[in-house]
């Protein structure tokens, strides 16, 4: 039997801005001393959490991710070319990189760029991804992107275009998405392309359905907050004594998710200790749903002009190429 020659995978250049362990602790200690307490959603993403948030995205009620990918297999072609050729094609919180791939054919960039806080996720994902795309150069960052940091590779040779897909903008505060979205104009560059998916308002029930699925798989991923904090942070959580909440607030257009003490309590982390009473929450995610304009005035706030837009057929969820005006 003849051996077949394995192709060499193409290599990563990996480009670690060590997000964590000092932030974490400061960043957790923080949040649980305010009168609401708060745990940034970014700090979800830990090798469990990227396993669990990869299984909502197959849950039958989370509807956004299949509805993007269908939005992008549909309309890539088009997206391809408002995006250009070559391009040095960055991507904030690049997961799995399922959805790039897509769109990879047709958008042929010079080089890849993802961007992602979960290390061991980022660094499998680039690695299958440059196996698939021989002759695709891949720079893999490790990075917090909801802080200031510049890219890895100091190319200027290539058009600049962005990938922000999942609804991720929306899990930030609108003054805090636009900062972002402007600190990504200022890497692309006027001119520059953002390609970027957004869910949209609809009925509540689909949308309170897309964050409490039956299985309990969203409730685990909130949990594993908890866990996490245990785990790296010396904490004495009891996992048993928080329950899972996620509900939408329609005056704010936002689902919010919390865990909520099912007692009164007290919890140790990094040496120092948070009282609960029953029923108090601590504040995880928001998850803002934007329509169509509501969505085009904060690009614009944030220097861009809406380009064009693809939606499915209902429509469900958005995505939106944007123009940096600076
Ligand atoms: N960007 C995703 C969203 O807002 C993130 C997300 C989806 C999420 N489901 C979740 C985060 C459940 C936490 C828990 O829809």
């Amino acid at each position: 039997m003849a051996l077949d020659e394995q192709a060499a995978p193409s290599p990563v250049h990996f480009h670690d801005y060590h997000p964590t362990p000092a932030d974490l602790r400061a960043e957790v200690v923080a949040g649980l001393a305010l009168p609401q307490k708060r745990l940034s959603p970014k700090l979800f993403y830990d090798a469990a959490g990227s396993k669990l948030f990869d299984a909502i995205c197959e849950l039958p009620e989370y509807y956004p991710t299949r509805t993007e990918i269908g939005i992008l297999r549909a309309h890539g072609a088009e997206m391809a070319r408002r995006l250009g050729r070559e391009a040095l094609l960055v991507e904030l919180g690049s997961g799995s990189s399922k959805k790039i791939r897509v769109l990879l054919e047709a958008l042929r960039p010079a080089v890849y760029m993802p961007v992602d806080i979960s290390r061991e996720h980022l660094l499998r994902s680039a690695e299958s991804l440059a196996a698939a795309f021989p002759g695709l150069q891949v720079h893999a960052a490790c990075a917090d992107y909801s802080v200031p940091f510049a890219l890895p590779v100091d190319d200027h040779e290539h058009p600049r275009a962005a990938f922000f897909p999942g609804s991720s903008v929306g899990n930030f505060e609108p003054p805090e998405a636009e900062r972002l979205l402007r600190r990504v104009g200022s890497i692309l560059g006027p001119e520059g392309r953002l390609l970027i998916g957004v869910d949209l308002i609809k009925d509540r029930r689909v949308l309170e359905a897309a964050y409490n699925d039956a299985d309990g798989v969203t409730a685990a991923f909130n949990l594993n907050l908890l866990a996490r904090i245990n785990r790296e942070l010396d904490g004495s959580f009891d996992l048993d004594g928080f329950r899972h909440e996620a509900f939408f607030d329609a005056d704010r257009s936002r689902i919010e998710m919390h865990l909520i003490s099912a007692r009164a309590q007290q919890v140790e982390v990094a040496g120092q200790t948070f009282a609960f009473r029953e029923g108090e929450s601590i504040h995880t995610e928001c998850s803002y749903k934007y329509s169509i304009d509501g969505f085009h005035a904060l690009a614009r706030r944030a220097g861009y002009e809406a380009e064009q837009v693809w939606t499915d057929r209902e429509p469900l969820f958005s995505v939106h190429c944007l123009v940096y005006r600076g």
